[in-house]
């Protein structure tokens, strides 16, 4: 059985990260599009309230075979300290019965705004979590 790698990136760091594990584990690699194209000043305004909310945001359909796959990992980038809303949205699409790896990407490389509580909150969806993990793509947030 395999490993899909589900991401959203707004600006390329996690598509790069993504792409780098997916060559290295052979795992297929699926990109979430939010259904509108973000502006860099949507990220900010509309976006990370978003994130800071939980809300998801609406994306494009993925057409995903799930039974083929025993593990999901997601990766999305974080916004003002939280999941980007991509991330929310991808999650209601995951089944339950997958093994949960989250990778997220930051400008600073940490989550401790979020993390416990995103934990808990994986958990009481009932995801098994398999492994959270902060990746530092070393990209600051950008200027909106
Ligand atoms: C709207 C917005 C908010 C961000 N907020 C944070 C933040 O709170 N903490 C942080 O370390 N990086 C923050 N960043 C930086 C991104 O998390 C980082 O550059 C990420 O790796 C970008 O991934 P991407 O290129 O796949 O979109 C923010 C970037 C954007 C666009």
């Amino acid at each position: 059985m395999k490993t899909a790698i589900l991401y959203y990136s707004f600006n390329g760091a996690t598509r790069t990260e993504a792409a780098k594990r997916a060559a290295s584990t052979g795992a297929d690699v699926y990109e979430v599009l939010e259904a509108k194209k973000r502006r860099l000043f949507s990220a900010f305004l509309v976006g990370c309230p978003q994130a800071l909310g939980r809300k998801a945001s609406a994306i494009k359909p993925l057409d995903i075979d799930w039974s083929l796959y025993d593990s999901v990992t997601l990766m999305a980038p974080v916004w003002a300290g939280h999941p980007a809303p991509a991330f929310n949205a991808a999650l209601e699409l995951i089944p339950k019965d997958k093994l949960l790896h989250i990778a997220l990407t930051s400008g600073g490389g940490e989550t401790p705004k979020s993390k416990e509580a995103t934990i808990d909150l994986l958990r009481k969806q009932g995801f098994t979590l398999a492994s959270y993990e902060d990746v530092k793509s070393g990209q600051p947030p950008k200027k909106a």
